[in-house]
C-alpha cells in the first residue's frame, strides 16, 4: 500500500522551491517531479552550469519552471511564488570559506530572506511553507538544558553564545526559524520547520557543496584540525522524503528534528577506515577531545512516518558518487591541491 509520500499525490499543485538548484533542494525537486507536482524552482544564476542537472530531472520539461531570484529581491522571489499552493524554503547560503562580512554573506540572506519569501507566501495565498532550518538551531549550548537530557524539539541553541563566538551561520539559522515560526504565528500562515542534521548522500548538482567536503576531507586528510564533536547525520535523499511528508501532513506543526544517527568523529573515522582502507584519511591526531552531550531524537518526526535509511548505506552511496564525480582523486593518487575541512563545520 502506497505511503502517504507514494504515488501522484501532487498532480494539480504547484510549488515553489526556492535555491533549487542546490543539494537538498535538488533531491526535493526531484522528488517533487516524481511525485506529480509542478515545480517552480529559484535559481541565482540561469546558466547550464547551475540549471543543468536540474533541467535533465525526469517529468522537467513539462513540470519544471526556473526563476532567477535573490533572497533578497522580494518581487523576483515573488514572481515565483505566485500561482504556488505550497513553499519549500530552502535556500540559505552554506559557505564553504571563512565568513569575513556576517551581514552580507550570512544574515542578511538567511533572515531578511525568510521573511521575504513567508511574505511573498502570504500574497500568494499559500497554504504551507515549509522552512528548512538546521541542527545548528537545537544542539549549541543550550541555555537551561539538563546535561543528559535527550534534545528534542522544545530545545533551542543559544543565539547569542554563539555571536559571541562569531558562529555566523548558527545565529543566521536561529533567528531565520524564529522570525518564520513568529511570522506563521501572527499571520495564521502554515509554518513548519525541519532541522535536519548533518547531510551526507550522493550528490546530483555538479559541484561539492559544504556537508559533503566533510566526508571528502576526512577520505583524503589534509592539515586542518576538527574536534571529537559527535555529529548527527542524515541521507539527503532521507531530507528530501521528510520536506515532503511535512508539506502533505496536515498534522505537521512546528520544528521538526531530522537527526537519525549519531556518532563520534573518531567513531566516524574508524568507521570509513574499515569500510575505505585505501584512502589516507585525516590523522587521528588531529582530532582534538571534545565533550558529548546528550543526543537528538527524531521522534517527533518518525510518529508521522519519516523513517531513515541506515548510515553505511548513505556513506557507501556518497562515496561512490564523489569518486565518480572525481572529488576523492586526491585519495587515488592525482591532484596535490591540499583538502580543507570547510571552517563553517569546526564553530558549530
Ligand atoms: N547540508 C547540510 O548538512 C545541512 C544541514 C542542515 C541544514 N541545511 C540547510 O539546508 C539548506 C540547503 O543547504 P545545502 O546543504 O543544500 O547547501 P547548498 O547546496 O550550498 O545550497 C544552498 C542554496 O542556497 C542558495 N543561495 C545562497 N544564497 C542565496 C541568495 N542570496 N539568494 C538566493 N539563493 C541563495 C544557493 O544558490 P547558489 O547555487 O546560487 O549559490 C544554493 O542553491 C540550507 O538552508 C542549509 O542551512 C544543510
Amino acid at each position: 500500500m502506497p505511503t502517504r509520500a507514494e504515488g501522484n499525490a501532487g498532480s494539480g499543485k504547484t510549488v515553489c522551491v526556492t535555491g533549487a538548484g542546490g543539494y537538498i533542494a535538488s533531491w526535493l525537486v526531484k522528488l517533487l517531479l516524481s511525485r506529480g507536482y509542478a515545480v517552480h524552482g529559484t535559481v541565482r544564476h540561469l546558466g547550464v552550469e547551475k540549471t543543468g542537472h536540474l533541467r535533465r530531472l525526469e517529468n522537467a520539461s513539462e513540470n519544471l519552471r526556473l526563476f532567477k531570484a535573490d533572497l533578497l529581491d522580494y518581487d523576483a522571489m515573488a514572481a515565483a511564488i505566485v500561482g504556488c499552493q505550497g513553499v519549500f524554503h530552502v535556500a540559505t547560503p552554506v559557505p564553504s570559506e571563512i565568513i569575513t562580512d556576517p551581514e552580507l554573506q550570512m544574515l542578511g540572506p538567511a533572515v531578511t530572506g525568510t521573511t521575504n519569501v513567508l511574505k511573498a507566501a502570504s500574497a500568494a495565498n499559500a497554504e504551507r511553507v515549509v522552512v528548512v532550518s538546521s541542527m545548528v538551531a537545537v544542539e549549541i549550548n543550550p541555555k537551561d538544558w539538563p546535561q543528559g537530557k535527550i534534545r528534542d524539539e522544545s530545545c533551542w541553541s543559544d543565539k547569542e553564545f554563539c555571536r559571541s563566538n562569531q558562529s555566523w551561520y548558527p545565529v543566521a539559522k536561529i533567528a531565520a526559524e524564529a522570525a518564520a515560526l513568529e511570522y506563521g504565528r501572527e499571520t495564521g500562515l502554515g509554518v513548519v520547520t525541519l532541522n535536519p542534521a548533518l547531510v551526507f548522500g550522493p550528490l546530483l548538482q555538479p559541484t561539492i557543496n559544504t556537508s559533503s567536503q566533510f566526508l571528502i576531507y576526512f577520505l583524503r586528510g589534509g592539515p586542518d584540525e576538527t574536534r571529537d564533536k559527535l555529529w548527527h547525520i542524515v541521507d539527503v535523499r532521507d531530507v528530501a522524503d521528510a520536506l515532503l511528508l511535512l508539506y502533505e501532513a496536515p498534522e505537521a506543526t512546528g520544528r521538526h528534528i531530522c537527526a537519525p544517527h549519531f556518532v563520534t568523529a573518531r567513531e566516524l573515522l574508524g568507521l570509513l577506515k574499515s569500510m575505505y582502507p585505501g584512502y589516507p584519511c585525516m590523522a587521528e591526531d588531529s582530532i582534538r577531545d571534545m565533550e558529548h552531550p546528550a543526543p537528538m531524537t527524531s521522534g517527533k518526526l518518525e510518529k508521522l512516518g519519516w523513517s531513515s535509511r541506515p548510515l553505511r548505506e548513505t556513506i557507501t552511496d556518497t562515496v561512490e558518487c564523489c569518486r565518480e564525480a572525481g572529488f576523492l582523486q586526491d585519495a587515488d593518487g592525482g591532484d596535490d591541491t591540499p583538502c580543507r575541512f570547510p571552517p563553517l563545520l569546526n564553530k558549530i
